[in-house]
């Protein structure tokens, strides 16, 4: 499926008008990992608040919980964004929703489908997954040395974004059954450059409101699907099952188990309990 040529620097920051996100972008054919890039750049060499780091292809791509991230060279939008908030640690789950945010609205704006968010990071298009978001702190100071959590400070968050542009769902069989592309949904290829450049718009105005104290954990939450609803997640600790409740400012999820019991989620794969399947 189309638009298969290389990205550039130059189209992408072209008149881009933000204030922070993309200002300074590195556009690159092929990397390792957009997020290893980019949190290189952030610690040698200081890379500033709102840099882009994107590739038309990365070797090593890295999904949530050490899985790959598949892509083929120039298909789809991978990408990532380095931001400097002034939060602890705990509260750097608040830029992950305003890029998930950011970048459902643009898709929505620029192709007029309907996204939804999936606890934890996930982007879905008629329930099959579009995308992901892989977010990786970098910290001021060690943890040992700064035991009070209200303390420490991120030094930077990198904010990981692969979106299914232009791929061809079919010519992937190892999640073939489970993902989608806006390609495959429209019909058509996207310009992916055109997609990347309102994302980047879209988050830029996410962060500018956040940093004027407007925290984007309710719209966040309320885009979620599966909270009300009888759901089974999948945890390091063991499987959780019970009704989503709802989402703390952190991003945790919050589900209510059948004894009464409410149990605190920071990280799980999520799927539809016993009640409902769909
Ligand atoms: C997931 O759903 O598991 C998260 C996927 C995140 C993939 C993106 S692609 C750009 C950035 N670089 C990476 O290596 N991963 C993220």
């Amino acid at each position: 499926m189309g638009d298969h040529g290389a990205m550039n620097a130059v189209d992408i920051t072209q008149d881009l008008g933000t204030a922070w996100v993309g200002r300074h972008l590195h556009c690159h054919s092929t990397v390792e990992s957009t997020n290893e890039l980019a949190k290189a750049l952030a610690v040698n060499e200081s890379a500033p608040d709102g840099t882009v780091v994107v590739a038309d292809w990365q070797s090593a791509g890295k999904g949530r919980l050490g899985r790959r991230w598949l892509s083929k060279p120039g298909e789809n939008l991978l990408f990532s964004v380095i931001l400097r908030p002034d939060l602890t640690p705990m509260e750097a789950g608040q830029m992950t929703m305003l890029c998930s945010l950011g970048c459902a609205e643009a898709v929505e704006a620029e192709t007029g489908l309907s996204i939804d968010l999936k606890w934890p990071n996930d982007f879905l298009l008629g329930n099959r997954k579009l995308g992901g978001i892989l977010t990786e702190l970098g910290e001021a100071s060690p943890a040992t040395h700064v035991p009070d959590e209200r303390e420490r400070r991120v030094d930077f968050v990198v904010v990981g974004i692969g979106i299914n542009v232009n791929m061809d769902v079919g010519q992937h069989p190892e999640i073939a059954g489970e993902a989608t592309s806006l390609a495959s949904a429209l019909g058509r290829p996207l310009n992916r450059t055109n997609l990347l450049r309102a994302m980047l718009g879209a988050i830029d105005d996410r962060y500018l409101a956040f940093q004027s104290g407007t925290s984007p954990s309710k719209e966040w939450e309320s885009k979620l699907i599966s909270l009300g609803k009888s759901v089974r997640v999948r945890t390091f600790q063991g499987i959780v099952k019970g009704v989503a409740e709802a989402v703390d400012a952190t991003g945790a999820l919050l589900v209510r188990r059948a004894d009464g019991q409410l149990v605190r989620i920071l990280e799980g794969d999520i799927s539809p309990g016993s009640s409902q399947r769909n």
